[in-house]
């Protein structure tokens, strides 16, 4: 397993550009399974749960290809069967986007259940009764979820909470199902409107992807595509938290400022000047910082999975600061880390109460889960001294060399094998 070791105090200055977001290549992946014609996606990232998807596809029989750094070709024309292993599913969560495509096209499916992870049980209930309203029958054996129906059919279906990846596997069914479908409450994250532009391209009929209300026309086969996946917003507020917490001035490049409204809102309101272009997002906070409370919510609100991040910033804010986790149930594994580092953070409930400190300490701390490890990171980069930041093939499956990008913004800071 390997480490970062970061020396602090340096601020972060220059231009650093961001991949293809990983929660938009993962159900695109999915998509593929849809169809026995040939799915090339562009600018898909290099990363750990990209490589674990892969392996997940090609184990039910699909054949996929890396092309170039940013791209690949799917094509589901052998899959040979249709489950998803436990030892797949449950290092990674979102194999369970399998579960609406292979039902969608071959009638059945059987996915382990992803099990809990570092942030909470990660319960798939919603995805299971949506696909009993279409017709499915649904059942659990040995810790796998078995669906099958002979053709699923259009049904109007309102989730009891949103659900990203809900939504896009009941997306995914419904573009093969027979009928309409009507998704009401669904999540509004732009990765769900990646996805359906991505479905739509493959000949899907669906309307009202962003809003709470999204319609699917079933049509009896979709074709193959070719698609760019959208930047990935978190790697591009991870940055912009980088030149904020570092007191640089960082641009990030071929980025969508519109993702992250919320999170430069909440950056302007510490004091950070932060200025956009179509494609770019310039961050630069030499000046004091403000403590800024939080609460994160579904898109459009704050990103949960910005919410270590931006702790780990209200560590050395000025004045203290709320944040409050309404997403997971347990995503605050970084606290007792940043803790170690200096940061002056007590929770209850749900809630983490910040008072900033004048500086961090370095500390050897351990990566959890993915955005926690993102946190220490950033914690790293502002603290007096050395960090070292181990495990981190949490942060690998969801940031791509993400060392060799804070060195071209002055970062000293190394990969090591332990
Ligand atoms: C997606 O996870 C993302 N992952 C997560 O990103 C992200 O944090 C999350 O959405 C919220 O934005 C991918 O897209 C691959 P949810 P997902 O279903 O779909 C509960 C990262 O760091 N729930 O929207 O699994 C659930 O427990 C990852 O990149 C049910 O109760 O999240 C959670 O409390 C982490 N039953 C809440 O809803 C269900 O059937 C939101 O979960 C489904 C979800």
């Amino acid at each position: 397993m390997d480490r970062l070791i970061i020396r602090g105090g340096i601020p972060l200055r220059g231009r650093v550009e961001v991949g293809g977001a990983k929660n938009a290549a993962l159900p695109e992946m999915a998509a593929s399974l849809l169809t026995g014609e040939s799915i090339r996606l562009h600018r898909v990232p290099q990363l750990g749960d990209v490589k674990t998807f892969i392996g997940l596809l090609s184990h039910l029989g699909a054949s996929v290809e890396r092309d170039d750094r940013e791209t690949i070709s799917l094509r589901a024309d052998g899959i040979g069967q249709c489950e998803a292993p436990y030892q797949l599913v449950r290092t990674m969560r979102a194999s369970v986007l399998v579960l609406g495509p292979l039902v969608a096209r071959f009638g059945r499916a059987r996915v382990s259940l992803p099990g809990g992870c570092a942030i909470g049980p990660r319960p798939i209930n919603l995805h299971l009764a949506a696909l009993e309203k279409m017709g499915a029958t649904v059942s659990l054996d040995a810790g796998y979820v078995e669906a099958k129906a002979p053709r699923l059919r259009g049904a109007r279906i309102t989730f009891d909470g949103q659900t990203v990846t809900g939504t896009e596997n009941i997306m995914m069914a419904a573009a093969l199902a027979d009928g309409m479908t009507v998704l009401e409450n669904a999540a509004c994250e732009p990765e769900v409107v990646d996805l359906a532009e991505l479905l739509n391209r493959m000949g899907a009929s669906i309307e009202g992807a962003g809003t709470p209300t999204i319609s699917i026309e079933g049509v009896s086969h979709l074709h193959g595509a070719e698609h760019e996946v959208i930047p990935d917003r978190v790697e591009t507020g991870t940055f912009m938290v980088a030149a904020a917490i570092t007191g640089g001035d960082v641009t990030v490049n071929r980025c969508l400022p519109g993702h992250l409204e919320a999170i430069t809102e909440k950056l302007r309101e510490t004091g950070v000047v932060v200025e956009e272009t179509d494609c770019s997002i310039r961050v630069s906070g030499d000046g004091p910082l403000r403590g800024v409370s939080v609460r994160t919510h579904p898109y459009p609100g704050f990103a949960t999975d910005m919410q270590a991040q931006f702790m780990a910033l209200m560590s050395i804010a000025q004045g203290s600061s709320v944040i409050t986790e309404t997403v997971f149930e347990n995503r605050f594994m970084h606290v007792n880390e940043l803790v170690r580092m200096g940061a002056d953070i007590k929770v209850i409930g749900t809630a983490a109460f910040v008072h900033g400190v004048p500086v961090l300490s370095g500390a050897p701390v351990m990566a959890t889960d993915l955005r926690a490890s993102a946190s220490l990171v950033l914690a790293g980069l502002a603290s007096q001294g050395i960090t070292t930041v181990s495990r981190v093939y949490h942060l690998d499956r969801g940031y791509e060399s993400i060392e060799r990008k804070l060195q071209g913004l002055g970062a000293d800071i190394e990969r090591v094998a332990e």
